[in-house]
């Protein structure tokens, strides 16, 4: 899009925005045109406590689907607009809850941790969810020795890293993420011997075997910001956190270890999808009644543990 209609779009949604009185929660995968529009910019963690705490009666939640549902779930009487309602995350349908209920009456015992980036109806039926920046704590911090981890098979990896307890992992993972070969990472370290190696933890473990530092997307936020000036970083995640970065530190260096680090559904959401979900107040995420309230305990129990709620 040419820069003049780009303007004239951000210009309309501005006016849309407050007449509707909304609040805009924009993940950092977004497209940088969207990060613009931002109230709250930031990693899945820090948009459930944006969503739980906001006291505007309309968020429009740019992201995709699992995070809109978590909105929804944690302030069932605002609307929630998703303007991409396409935009899933095949991570969180790699679950279907049939599974889940099997495997946990093959470990009574165990609790059901479930990473936000899973449907409601697995919500519903977890004990507790967390996020990439707080899985090692929740894990710890919950009163069961077993634990079922689901869907992300690296993100379980790495929390048994940090945990004694008994970790029973989903075999999913996230498609981008798992991309990520630790050739990639070591080709370009050949070029650049002092960059630095940041990943997200949805990284396999081979992966993280090579980083100075595994955190959540705003976890990387925050690393950088503490770099020198500089600083040569090697980015493991989605290339939006990187566009994100290298604007914000002009003086440090991004690089990108393969094109793969790409989210398609982050980047379905785009500023006409934004302006008409504004203009119609559509589509609005709904989610069951009974659902809701079941997938409510368990945001409200990780919000707990780690502050939020
Ligand atoms: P964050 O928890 O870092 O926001 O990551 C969410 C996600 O979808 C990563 O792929
Ligand atoms: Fe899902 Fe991965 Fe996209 Fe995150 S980056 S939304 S986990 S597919």
């Amino acid at each position: 899009m040419d820069e003049r209609r780009t303007k004239a779009i951000t210009e309309q949604i501005l006016q849309l925005k407050s007449e509707r009185k909304a609040v805009f929660l924009v993940h950092y995968y977004q497209r940088p045109e969207i990060h613009v529009l931002a109230d709250f910019l930031g990693d899945s963690l820090g948009l459930s406590r944006q969503a739980a705490a906001t006291d505007a009666q309309v968020i429009v939640f740019c992201c995709v689907h699992f995070m809109a549902e978590t909105a929804a779930i944690l302030s069932p009487q605002k609307t929630v607009l998703l303007p991409e309602m396409k935009a899933g995350c095949p991570m969180a349908d790699m679950v279907d809850v049939d599974g889940l209920l099997d495997l946990k009456a093959q470990h009574p015992d165990a609790a059901v941790v479930s990473y936000v980036n899973t449907t409601a109806r697995v919500k519903a039926e977890s004990d507790i969810c967390c996020t990439s920046a707080n899985a090692i704590e929740v894990v710890n911090a919950i009163p069961q020795r077993k634990v079922i981890f689901v869907p992300d098979k690296n993100l379980a990896h790495w929390v048994s890293r940090h945990t004694d307890k008994t970790i029973i992992p989903w075999e999913g993972f996230c498609p981008p993420h798992d991309s990520l070969r630790r050739e990639m990472v070591l080709a370009l370290k050949e070029k650049h011997p002092n960059a630095l190696f940041m990943c997200h933890p949805e990284c396999r473990p081979e992966v993280i075997d090579l980083a100075d530092k595994v955190v959540s997307t705003s976890g990387m936020a925050r690393y950088v910001q503490g770099l020198p000036e500089g600083a040569t970083v090697i980015v493991g995640t989605e290339r939006g956190m990187t566009e994100r970065l290298r604007r914000d530190h002009p003086n440090k260096t991004f690089l990108i270890p393969t094109d793969w680090l790409l989210c398609p559904n982050m980047k379905k959401m785009t500023l006409e999808s934004i302006r008409n979900a504004l203009e119609t107040m559509q589509p609005v995420v709904r989610i069951e009644s009974d659902i809701a309230d079941r997938a409510r305990l368990a945001l409200t129990r990780m919000l707990q543990v780690v502050g939020g709620s």
